[in-house]
């Protein structure tokens, strides 16, 4: 089973886990609802708010139970930088939440083709 969640306040991250979820055939949900079955891949998705992550992402990633998550994909939508992407890995690794190299990443708004990458990268997870 594989699961998605984001924390957007904009909507261009929830754009890019909607794409994923599809590809997954999953729902994808905001944070705000946990993890609640163990999960093959969790794909997590954030953007950067002045330079961070949301400060409720890095509490969702503190209070992720390790036992119910083989494995992480992150994704992000952050305009200048992937520093998401690397933020977020930081707070898994401090979890020992193993995640992969390999990540999803949109600049602000998702085009056509980002989506469709985005697609293409979440099949393959299936
Ligand atoms: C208040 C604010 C601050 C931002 N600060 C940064 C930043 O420091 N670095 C960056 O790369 N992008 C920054 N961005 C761009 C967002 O990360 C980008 O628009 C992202 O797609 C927003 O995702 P969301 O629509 O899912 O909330 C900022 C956006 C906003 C609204």
């Amino acid at each position: 089973m594989n699961a998605v969640r984001y924390c957007s306040r904009g909507g261009n991250t929830k754009l890019l886990a909607e794409a994923i979820a599809e590809a997954l055939e999953v729902n994808a949900s905001s944070i705000e609802n946990k993890v609640e079955n163990n999960v093959d891949t969790l794909f997590l998705g954030g953007a950067l708010y002045a330079y961070g992550i949301d400060k409720e992402l890095t509490e969702y990633i503190k209070n992720l139970d390790a036992s119910k998550i083989k494995n992480v994909v992150v994704f992000s939508t952050s305009w200048i930088s992937k520093h998401a992407i690397a933020l977020i890995k930081k707070g898994l690794k401090e979890k020992n939440i193993p995640y992969v190299d390999e990540f999803i990443y949109a600049r602000g708004k998702p085009s056509e083709k980002e989506l469709a990458k985005a697609k293409e990268i979440a099949k393959k997870y299936r």
